[in-house]
């Protein structure tokens, strides 16, 4: 969220920068940072004088690694792909041999950076690599004097989540890279912060007048955010089978966005201010009682290659919360993800209070919707409003009707970006708006450490199998029938479990 550039590029301030990526022959350097870091290039955002430097096992050569980076560009971006651009892109790309495990390979490194540098250069060193190298690589760094801010030029690292495990080891995380890296050079990535959508959610909030003064617990009744994904672990089985849908999915991506919904009014567009309030958000979550948490498991899960035999690792999971603050006190939070759902869809959904009288006559009171607000995420980015109008030529028939923006007919030919290139431009331009700050990863685990160990005793809700394509476990349904409430999704024109009233 480069704030005082009204084109929406990071400055590049023409200086010359480093990109390094340790791990990069890696799946996330091939899907997305390649393919981000090539369109922020087309688009003229990232400098022509800009290096790129691999960092991996492998024993690749500079030229095998472009031609290996070149189909990850021309693949996973097809529509912006242009083979001109992409030969001047490659001529900044070079790539070092080296270990992560050894830390003799990093003065060598910085050898080959100065070479490469051929004088003064900002260095962003990018970690898209298994977790357990966080710490090494960090301390590696120090060690060859690659971290210290001197007077040649910035150094600056992102950390790709998961973060830590737990409480615990998220502080031995902070604070081993606190003894290399300053806070304000630390950037931990959490990328639904980047997707345009998640951004877009304080420019409705606070570029706008009308939402805002009902944005409380006198006009909401409840809010829902879901994360859902229609696929399986996949591939990925043995990573998630020792994680599970909480570690993955609430402890960053879901709070984060409840963050964003919930915080207060920050007082300037800043990285502090901005995060000062989600920080004072995440700590105002009363902790979860649980028998306001539901965990569950699609069938066939256990069956994945790298699963642990009887596995009681959840794909799927729901809580009820509460933010003790003036706010939203006693407004329930309802947030829910899994995977082998229905269909891939994340939502926030805003449920308004009922008019406090109402004179039509309606056949009974369950059958009135309340006004919704969906901010949805994806796929179908977009805002919809949902209210009651008086269905033509009736006497007092309502019906819900929807106002809608969508990104696709509003922004016309603007394709929306992948959140790694705006998270790429960011960490270049110093902005940490869109990274998480070292206390609110911690306040985050603060919340999540107790479920996860709760979940371990005998007497906690147990772990529900349910259907895959399906929206999860009948419980999750429960805990808001309870309330007498149920799910919504407003997705425009998609087959939906969860109906609103037509
Ligand atoms: C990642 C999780 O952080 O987010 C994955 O590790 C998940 O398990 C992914 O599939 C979802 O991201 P998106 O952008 O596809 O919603």
């Amino acid at each position: 969220m480069t704030t005082n550039n009204q084109n929406g590029s990071a400055d590049t301030t023409n200086e010359k920068s480093s990109i390094v990526i340790f791990g990069a022959s890696g799946d996330l350097t091939w899907r997305k940072l390649i393919p981000a870091l090539y369109n922020n290039f087309k688009k003229g955002r990232l400098s022509e004088s800009a290096s790129i430097i691999g960092f991996a096992r492998r024993p690749y050569t500079t030229e095998t690694f472009r031609e290996y980076l070149r189909e990850a560009a021309a693949r996973v971006t097809p529509e912006t792909f242009d083979q001109a651009i992409w030969d001047k892109f490659a001529g900044r790309v070079f790539y070092f041999c080296g270990n992560l495990e050894h830390g003799e390979d990093f003065p060598s490194l910085n050898t080959f950076l100065q070479e490469v540098e051929a004088g003064r250069a900002n260095r962003l060193y990018y970690l898209a690599t298994a977790p357990e190298y966080y710490a090494p690589v960090a301390g590696y760094l120090g060690a060859a004097g690659m971290a210290s801010e001197d007077d040649q030029g910035w150094r600056r690292i992102i950390i790709e989540k998961p973060f830590g495990v737990d409480l615990g080891s998220a502080r031995e995380l902070n604070h081993a890279l606190h003894t290399v890296f300053n806070e304000d050079q630390i950037y931990r990535i959490d990328h639904y912060l980047g997707k345009e959508t998640s951004q877009n959610v304080l420019f409705f909030r606070f570029a706008n007048t009308i939402f805002e003064p009902v944005w409380n617990r006198r006009y909401v009744d409840n809010i829902q955010i879901t994360v859902a994904e229609d696929l399986d672990v996949g591939h990925r089985a043995g990573f998630y089978d020792g994680a599970g849908v909480v570690r993955d999915m609430f402890q960053n991506h879901i709070l984060q966005l409840l963050a964003l919904v919930a915080m207060e009014p920050p007082s300037s567009f800043n990285a502090d201010s901005i995060r000062n309030e989600k920080v004072k958000v995440l700590d105002s979550i009363r902790p979860l009682s649980m028998e306001d948490t539901v965990r569950g498991q699609y069938s066939g899960y256990s069956n994945a290659v790298g699963v642990g035999p009887g596995s009681q690792t959840p794909t799927f999971a729901a809580f009820k919360l509460y933010i003790d603050n003036w706010r939203w006190k006693g407004v329930p939070f309802y947030l829910r993800s899994g995977k082998a759902l229905k269909r891939k869809v994340s939502e926030i959904i805003i449920e308004f209070q009922r008019p406090p009288h109402l004179m039509f006559h309606m056949p009974s009171d369950a059958d009135f919707t309340p006004n919704i607000l969906s901010l949805s995420i994806q796929p179908d980015e977009g805002i919809h409003l949902r209210f009651e109008a008086k269905v033509p030529d009736s006497n007092q028939e309502m019906r819900s009707v929807d106002m809608d923006f969508l990104y696709n007919s509003s922004f016309q030919g603007a394709l929306l970006p992948d959140a790694y290139e705006r998270l790429l431009l960011e960490a270049l331009a110093g902005d940490a708006s869109l990274f998480t700050r070292s206390d609110a990863i911690e306040a985050a685990w603060k919340l999540i450490d107790p479920v996860l160990l709760a979940w371990e005793k005998p007497e906690s809700p147990e772990l529900v199998i349910y259907k895959p394509g399906t929206w999860g476990p009948r419980s999750a349904d429960d805990l808001l029938a309870r309330d007498k409430r149920k799910w919504r999704t407003t997705a425009i024109g998609k087959d939906s479990a969860i109906h609103v009233k037509p």
